[in-house]
């Protein structure tokens, strides 16, 4: 069922999504939760806690009020950090910034990322917006190199030798690749590549990188050391989807006026444990096993997988993203165990069948939200039939094959990197959408094509 949903029409999709409901859905008691995940383990290493400053980098990969969950789960993580008592000076921000003030936003300047929640938004650092949100600009600011940015507010990971750094990022990917709002996306090796180079300029003592999206497993798994102080969890494994929740005629739903999604899976489930537990006591290894079991045991989920130094797992959540004086007072309380989700890719599919279904009848506005529909599924629809067209062209056989765990997605990166270009020289932008293709260009690269084929193939096919 899961696979389906990337390849099937939108009405089975749709039908689909409605064709689960609430009732149908098995209910944990709050009393199953287990235990384990409850009781605070050791310490930590205190070798890993640092009398030096805490940094982090939150980062939201998409624009558009479709996707309006991902700048939501970036500004929380925000106030997570800053209630954490990180200052702004070591909080860099990058997201589209188009969402609080969107002419579809029922609350204007107000982003929620629960249903229930409070404004997100306030105080949240523009650092990196609009055009300036690239990944040229985010692998300047991990490396401190103020001399390579483009624009922005020029505050880079300034970090040192004792300094504990963060790193979040939520928008949709695809094997080997995450998006930005803005030109290029960023390519798994070249992603740890920079971490690396971080490592090497002795710029950090112990790092933490959260990371969500669909295949979001493919940017570390075979790729990030493990010996160089960086401890890794992701939505999902390499091979599949993540997922939106607080989505319209879901349980639980936005509120009413709202027809996108508020949140991610992974995403609200690190941060409402953050909200709810007390980060001196709990261990990241204890916030693992919370998380995964959110976004496993669900309707639909992910596999949360980690990745790095598996040593920093017993190193306490405050170390990196401190800890709010009065949370010792926080009573433990389970979280909502069940959230109904979307395919991260078919979310703002989603909100626009909403906006075709709320608007009037014989309406002008109906007509439009009907032609904005129609274009997405045709778009889709097209960019699926390339794909498969230019692989039949190269490699005669439809490679929909999985290298086994444990290996990156491709050897030879910059073979990746030059098909996927040539795809959308040829073809146009893979979108949201189509980068779930992206493990056909792998498989060419790792059949030793070449280049050349794809260009010819590419040419013929577009
Ligand atoms: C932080 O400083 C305190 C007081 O100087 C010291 O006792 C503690 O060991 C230091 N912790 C770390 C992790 O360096
Ligand atoms: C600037 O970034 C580019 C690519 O992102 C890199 O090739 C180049 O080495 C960087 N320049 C400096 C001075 O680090
Ligand atoms: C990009 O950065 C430049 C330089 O800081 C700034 O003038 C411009 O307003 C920024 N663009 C956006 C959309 O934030
Ligand atoms: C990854 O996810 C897929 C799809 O949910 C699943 O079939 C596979 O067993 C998972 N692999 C790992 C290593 O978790
Ligand atoms: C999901 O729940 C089942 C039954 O309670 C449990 O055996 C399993 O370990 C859980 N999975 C995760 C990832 O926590
Ligand atoms: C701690 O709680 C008090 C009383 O509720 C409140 O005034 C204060 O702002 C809180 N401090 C922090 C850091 O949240």
């Amino acid at each position: 069922m899961r696979g389906q949903y990337c390849s099937s029409g939108v009405f089975l999709v749709l039908l689909t999504i409605f064709g689960v409901s609430s009732a149908q859905l098995p209910k944990l008691m709050p009393q199953e939760f287990p235990e384990d995940f409850i009781i605070h383990v050791d310490g930590g290493s205190s070798n890993s806690d640092t009398n030096g400053t805490r940094w982090a980098v939150v980062v939201a990969g998409s624009m558009g009020y479709g996707n309006y969950r991902h700048q939501a789960d970036v500004c929380h993580a925000y106030q997570i950090l800053k209630k954490g008592g990180l200052k702004d000076e070591n909080i860099i921000v990058f997201m589209y910034d188009d969402i609080a003030n969107n002419p579809e936003n029922p609350r204007p300047g107000v982003i929620i990322n629960n249903p229930d929640g409070d404004d997100v938004y306030h105080g949240v650092p523009k650092d990196y917006t609009g055009e300036n949100a690239t990944a040229a600009n985010l692998y300047a600011v991990i490396l401190g190199d103020k001399s390579n940015l483009s624009g922005g507010s020029g505050k880079v990971l300034n970090s040192g030798p004792d300094d504990n750094v963060f790193i979040y990022y939520t928008d949709h990917g695809g094997p080997g690749i995450i998006g930005m709002p803005e030109g290029d996306y960023v390519y798994a090796n070249d992603l740890v590549d920079v971490l690396i180079k971080k490592y090497e300029a002795n710029a950090y003592k112990n790092m933490v990188f959260y990371l969500e999206a669909c295949e979001s497993g493919s940017m570390f798994e075979g790729l990030l050391p493990t010996n160089i102080n960086i401890y890794a969890t992701t939505a999902s494994n390499a091979t599949e989807s993540s997922w939106g929740t607080y989505c319209p005629d879901m349980t639980p739903p936005p509120p009413p006026e709202y027809d996108t999604c508020l949140g991610d899976l992974y995403s609200v489930s690190w941060m409402e444990n953050c909200d709810l537990s007390d980060l001196r006591q709990e261990t990241l290894e204890v916030q693992y096993q919370s998380v995964k079991w959110r976004t496993e045991n669900n309707t639909y989920g992910s596999h949360v997988m980690q990745y790095g130094n598996m040593y920093q797992t017993s190193d306490l959540v405050s170390f990196y993203l401190g800890a709010n004086d009065n949370s010792s007072s926080i009573e433990s309380k389970s979280p909502q165990s069940i959230l109904e989700v979307v395919d991260n890719r078919d979310a703002d599919l989603l909100h626009l069948w909403h906006k075709f279904q709320r608007a009037p009848a014989g309406s002008e506005m109906k007509q439009e939200a009907k032609r904005v529909l129609d274009d997405e599924i045709s778009s889709r629809q097209r960019i699926d039939h390339n794909i498969n067209q230019i692989e039949q062209l190269v490699l005669g056989y439809s490679s929909n094959s999985v290298r086994p765990g444990g290996q990156a997605l491709v050897d030879d990166w910059d073979c990746f990197k030059t098909v996927v270009k040539t795809y959308e020289k040829h073809c146009g932008s893979l979108s949201n959408y189509g980068m779930k293709h992206t493990r056909v260009f792998a498989n060419m690269c790792n059949a030793g094509i070449s280049v050349e084929q794809v260009v010819a193939a590419s040419a013929r096919t577009c």
